[in-house]
């Protein structure tokens, strides 16, 4: 047995491990994270201090990196993405709730998000258990869900057109030409750890369901993300300097709140690569 504590955080999603050095973890305590990120969708880590390569061995611990096409490496470190938004900037990144990578045929696992300078106040991100979404649905409405699928694409939100609109974008992003993934999945999905149902469309990149309009999809999407966050569904993240929040894109969506205009904040992000939805 590793030797971690797992304190849940609320009563939707989120655990605190207490008791590891994410410096040295052994194989049996990677195994048992990812054990716990499927049962609890979040896991957070406080006061871990972690130098970038430190950071990416932690990851490679626990899987194996997918590097985001899309966001601006940390300089030198092209496997970490850069989160960062400058004093005089109006716009963050992950602004609107989703779930990584939904856009790609096998969507990433999990990201791994490391604090290094954080406001004094404000720039908490929130959390959206999509099993409890799932679990909340009618029977009725489970149903009708259980045969689609839906389509997730990139264009609208990597591509050249979305980045030019907004200048400061382009710097934090960039390979906009690459933009180019549409991917279908099951709307709710068999999670691959925890082998519980999740509810998998997401605002950001979600387009449509198969066979549908975008109108005609949209109410009901508009219905399945109203119902996904509501506040006893979710669970707000506070963050420290050192703090490394690591979340399941299968289990859970999550929104960075950019409540905190005139202040610096930058976090690394290093994602895993995931597999195939049913
Ligand atoms: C992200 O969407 O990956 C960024 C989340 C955050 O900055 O809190």
């Amino acid at each position: 047995m590793s030797t971690f504590e797992l304190h849940p955080l609320g009563a939707a999603l989120g655990a605190e491990i207490t008791g590891l050095d994410l410096r040295s973890i052994d194989e049996k305590s990677a195994k048992s994270l990812r054990k716990a990120l499927g049962d609890y969708g979040l896991l957070v880590f406080r006061d871990q201090d972690l130098t970038p390569e430190q950071h990416i061995a932690l990851a490679e611990r626990i899987g194996t990196i997918n590097v985001n096409r899309f966001f601006t490496p940390v300089p030198d470190y092209p496997r970490i993405a850069e989160v960062r938004k400058e004093p005089h900037e109006s716009r963050n990144i992950g602004a609107e709730w989703h779930t990584d990578h939904s856009y790609d045929q096998v969507p990433a696992m999990g990201s791994l998000l490391y604090a290094r300078e954080v406001p004094a106040i404000g720039g908490d991100t929130l959390f959206a258990s999509m099993y409890r979404a799932y679990d909340a649905l009618s029977a009725g409405l489970k149903q009708t869900l259980a045969g689609l699928r839906a389509l997730h694409s990139s264009r609208h939100v990597f591509g050249s057109e979305a980045i030019s609109e907004n200048p400061e974008d382009v710097k934090k992003f960039h390979n906009p030409e690459q933009a180019t993934q549409d991917a279908l999945h099951p709307v709710v999905i068999t999670h691959p750890i925890s082998g519980r149902k999740a509810l998998y469309v997401n605002p950001d990149f979600t387009v449509r369901f198969e066979g549908w309009s975008n109108e005609e999809s949209a109410s009901l999407l508009g219905f399945l993300y109203q119902h996904a966050v509501q506040p006893e569904l979710t669970y707000r993240l506070v963050w420290r300097k050192n703090t490394l929040a690591f979340w399941d894109n299968r289990a859970t969506w999550h929104c960075a709140l950019n409540d905190y205009h005139g202040q610096r904040r930058v976090m690394h992000r290093v994602t895993l690569e995931g597999c195939e939805l049913h």
